[in-house]
């Protein structure tokens, strides 16, 4: 997506050779115009595909997860990453290692938001390890929807999220695909537009 990659080349940073920095439009503050069209975008790839519902986890995939929902006009249901006082029953949970962190937690999502007849298409903002992706089909999976495919923001070709998902046999769709942050230079990989 040209508008994201431009964003991307204007206004991110490279933290590390392998994390960027996208704070002022995805992670922290968001541009809206840009979210829109991002929402705009997986709901064009992902047309025609029945999805009944988004599913995405706090915080940073619910801003493009609602531009989908409002241009697939279907509902957004979000991960939980702390359990909330008024949601305590029929939580459908998984648990989702992190490398940077070096622990697990568990991410939950009430049973109520979905169920067998849903066709759900999940969306976060990064890719990386795909340990968080992962979690989220596993959510799915065990109330017995069905799985879409995923819409990923920016997708790190270099670590090995991706290629998790798509040996699964997941359709991922990700707008930006970067395939080096190395020497301070954000280099992106070619991608089909879907
Ligand atoms: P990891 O084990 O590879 O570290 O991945 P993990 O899924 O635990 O990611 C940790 C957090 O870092 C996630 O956000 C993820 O979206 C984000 N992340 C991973 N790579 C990058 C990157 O290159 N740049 C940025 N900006 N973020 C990255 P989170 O902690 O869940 O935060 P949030 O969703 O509340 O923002
Ligand atoms: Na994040
Ligand atoms: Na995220």
């Amino acid at each position: 997506m040209e508008q994201l990659i431009e964003k991307i080349k204007n206004d991110g940073s490279v933290l590390s050779s392998s994390i960027l920095k996208v704070d002022s439009f995805l992670n922290h503050q968001i541009d809206p115009d840009l979210m829109n069209e991002i929402g705009s975008e997986f709901a064009r790839r992902f047309s025609g595909s029945g999805i009944t519902k988004i599913v995405t986890i706090e915080s940073s995939g619910i801003a493009p997860a609602v531009m989908a929902g409002l241009h697939l006009q279907v509902p957004v249901v979000f991960a939980r990453k702390r359990k909330s006082l008024t949601l305590v029953n029929d939580l459908i949970t998984a648990s989702v290692y992190s490398f940077t962190k070096q622990e697990s937690n568990e991410i939950s999502v009430s049973s109520k938001f979905l169920s067998e007849n849903d066709k759900v298409l999940i969306i976060d903002d990064f890719l990386a390890n795909g340990q968080a992706a992962l979690g989220l089909a596993e959510i799915v999976n065990k109330a017995r929807a069905s799985i879409a495919g995923f819409g990923i923001v920016i997708e790190k070709g270099f670590q090995d999220g991706g290629r998790l998902l798509r040996e699964e046999g997941y359709r991922v769709e990700s707008l930006a695909v970067i395939h080096s942050l190395k020497n301070g230079i954000v280099e992106f990989e070619i991608t089909e537009e879907g």
